[in-house]
């Protein structure tokens, strides 16, 4: 199986985890490729679904094409998202994620933070010992771009770099920061939230996932976090 195969069977593997959940409930939908198999084919899969909260002007519209209805943050109460379905960019033992390759970290995080159950689905490739080979996004204000740089240079020893002509859905910039190896995700994705300009980082390590669907070439390993 190529790498798109497999991030479609990680897809269909998460239809499952929603059939389980109440008929008539709410998820959160992330962004990305692999989520886009996932849009495609809970659409086919007869599951019945009040709505799903996108993480993405790109989600959205994929949903709505498919008919299924959108649900703003704001319209649903406290504990009404059971699930959260989105990709990831890495991936460690520990649950630990980069995500925002797309540029749709910070919507991301605040969905995830709010369903009771975040379902990773990745191709292998993902899964890594240490989060920091995939360069690090950070969404920034533009005016403060080229002063985060240099902040996050001092603080991490990485390399940012601006994700030139890239607007992220909420008008802000984006940097990719190269060299990293993040022993410590926790304190590295408070940190850098630290920076004044940074609106959020990529890292979840604080909301981790709680499900990781991993597709490999011999089938779906499907693992949960501990406690
Ligand atoms: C988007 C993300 C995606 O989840 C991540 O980039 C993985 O994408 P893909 O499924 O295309 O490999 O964080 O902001």
């Amino acid at each position: 199986m190529n790498q798109d195969e497999l991030k479609k069977a990680a897809a269909l593997a998460a239809l499952e985890e929603i059939r389980a959940l109440a008929p008539g409930a709410i998820i959160g939908v992330g962004t990305g490729s692999t989520v886009n198999h996932f849009i495609d084919a809970l659409a086919g899969s007869g599951i019945l679904l009040r709505g799903a909260v996108p993480s993405s002007e790109a989600s959205a519209q994929r949903l709505a094409a498919h008919g299924i209805p959108l649900i703003a943050l704001d319209e649903i109460g406290a504990g009404a998202l059971p699930a959260y379905v989105d990709g990831a960019d890495e991936i460690d033992s520990g649950f630990n994620m980069i995500k925002g390759g797309g540029g749709a970290l910070t919507r991301e995080k605040i969905v995830a933070s709010v369903a009771h159950r975040f379902i990773c689905i990745c191709d292998a490739s993902k899964k890594v010992a240490t989060l920091g080979r995939f360069p690090l996004p950070v969404e920034v204000i533009p005016m403060a771009r080229s002063q985060v740089a240099h902040e996050i240079a001092r603080l991490t020893g990485g390399i940012p770099r601006w994700r030139e002509g890239f607007v992220t859905d909420n008008g802000n910039h984006i940097l990719d920061v190269s060299g990293l190896t993040i022993t410590d995700p926790r304190a590295l994705e408070s940190d850098l939230n630290q920076i004044a300009g940074v609106v959020t980082n990529g890292l979840f390590a604080r909301r981790g996932a709680d499900v990781l669907l991993l597709a490999t070439a011999s089938g779906i390993e499907r693992s949960e976090r501990a406690g």
